[in-house]
């Protein structure tokens, strides 16, 4: 494979446009695995999906397989699911419990924590003197492993920003989220929506920003006699319009804040919140443990989703988190989870169950939508008639802050903008 230079890759990413190659091209794709997927904090999973002693659960990390495990003693850890003996993978479960991982082909077993636990004939072989604990023996554990509030990122490059650092700003917004739990924590109890498509993982995160496609890719949902968001739960808050008196749609006033790091996220549609029936019973737990005036801001939805660049989307306003997992080119895999708010009434999780799939599941109204212009974006770039992508939109507008942090008002780029840019700088960094 040809290296492409710094010169190269800058020639692809300008501050109003991307050129189609970045969506296409597999040599950039395995750059994207090596400098941005293999030196970035990358999500696995949250603690709360491996609970007891030798629970497990498998993922990737880009292409890497790797497995998530609680060892005896309770450490979590993040191993490379590989064999050390010859290489094979070891776990193709998705997920279980187990007291040790065991290698199909010749039998090696291995601890939760990834020490080599035993083989076969291994007497003879310690006649011979082989050390078997030597780290070389074991199942190689990732370069680092951190986690914020329960939720697992591991990073496959030892060196680097801490999770903390490499969230920054962004930061804020995760942690207000998992403070509007009663009890101060979160867990993912309610399963998992999957979906793939075919098209650039890149599609999928530029959408997370965008505020400007909903009239258009959900008109179904949104048009003024759509009914969908109409059956939240609650008597304020619930009757949501996506278009005023006007008949204006009202998405065209949601902004984009972004971070340094690539990260970025968007305002409420719902900036009330919900309130009345089973609120009032959760706004009382939250201001038994924070005060009214707290319980009532933690209510106050001042964001709908936050992204953390690249792969990790954190959906305030459904409760839910949204993990992109590429698996090439023009091939993408989507975990969505919703999020359990610890010591919330029971209906109020129920209730973003219920909401989780009628946005997100195969059957519902809004996912499947975006998942269509994925694939038509796929199928338009791969045709060289036009080179570039744009991002214009909002150009003039947007404006940075003295900690580096962008805002856009009315339907901006600048979240796409800002994902590229970041893109671009950790690929030309060797
Ligand atoms: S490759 Fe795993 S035991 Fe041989
Ligand atoms: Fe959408």
């Amino acid at each position: 494979m040809a290296a492409i230079g710094t010169q190269e890759l800058q020639s692809l990413v300008k501050p109003d446009r991307i050129h189609r190659r970045v969506f296409v091209d597999p040599a950039i794709f395995d750059l994207e695995m090596a400098r941005i997927f293999g030196r970035m904090w990358i999500y696995v999973g949250h603690e709360s999906q491996i609970r007891k002693p030798g629970d497990f659960l498998c993922t990737r990390i880009g292409r890497e397989p790797v497995i998530l495990s609680r060892h005896a003693d309770g450490s979590v850890h993040v191993l490379h699911n590989r064999c050390a003996h010859r290489g094979s993978k070891v776990v193709t479960q998705e997920c279980g419990n187990t007291k040790r991982f065991q290698c199909m082909y010749h039998g090696w077993t291995y601890h939760t924590d990834g020490r080599l636990a035993g083989l076969p004939m291994q007497a003879e072989e310690e006649k011979d003197g082989f050390d078997f604990s030597a780290p070389d023996f074991g199942m190689r554990p990732v370069a680092r492993c951190q986690s914020h509030h329960g939720f697992v990122f591991a990073n496959l490059s030892p060196s680097g920003p801490s999770l903390v650092e490499a969230m920054g700003e962004a930061r804020h917004a995760f942690d207000e989220f998992v403070a509007a739990a009663p009890d101060g924590e979160v867990e993912l109890a309610g399963g998992c929506h999957r979906y793939e498509y075919r098209g650039n993982w890149k599609h999928q995160l530029e959408n997370l920003t965008d505020t400007y496609h909903t009239v258009a890719t959900h008109a179904s949902t949104v048009a003024p006699d759509g009914t969908q968001f109409k059956r939240r739960t609650g008597t304020k808050g619930t009757d949501v319009q996506f278009y005023d008196r006007e008949k204006r749609p009202v998405i065209l006033d949601v902004g984009v804040t972004v971070y340094p790091g690539g990260h970025s996220s968007t305002e409420s549609l719902f900036p009330e919140g919900q309130s009345g029936g089973v609120w009032e019973e959760y706004r009382a737990l939250l201001a038994a443990r924070h005060g009214i005036e707290r319980a009532n801001e933690l209510l106050t939805q001042k964001i709908h989703n936050l992204t953390l660049f690249p792969s990790f989307d954190l959906l305030v306003v459904q409760n839910a988190i949204r993990v992109i997992l590429p698996i090439g080119v023009d091939r993408t895999e989507v975990r969505i989870y919703p999020v359990r708010l610890k010591g919330a009434p029971e209906a109020v999780f129920q209730e973003q169950v219920r909401y989780v799939n009628l946005t997100h599941s195969a059957s519902s109204f809004v996912q499947s939508d975006d998942l269509e212009a994925f694939r038509r974006q796929q199928e338009g770039v791969e045709s060289d008639a036009q080179e570039w992508c744009l991002a214009t939109r909002g150009q003039k507008r947007e404006r940075y802050d003295n900690r580096h942090v962008g805002h856009g008002d009315k339907t901006t780029e600048i979240g796409q903008r800002h994902q590229h840019q970041a893109w671009l700088d950790l690929m030309c960094a060797e």
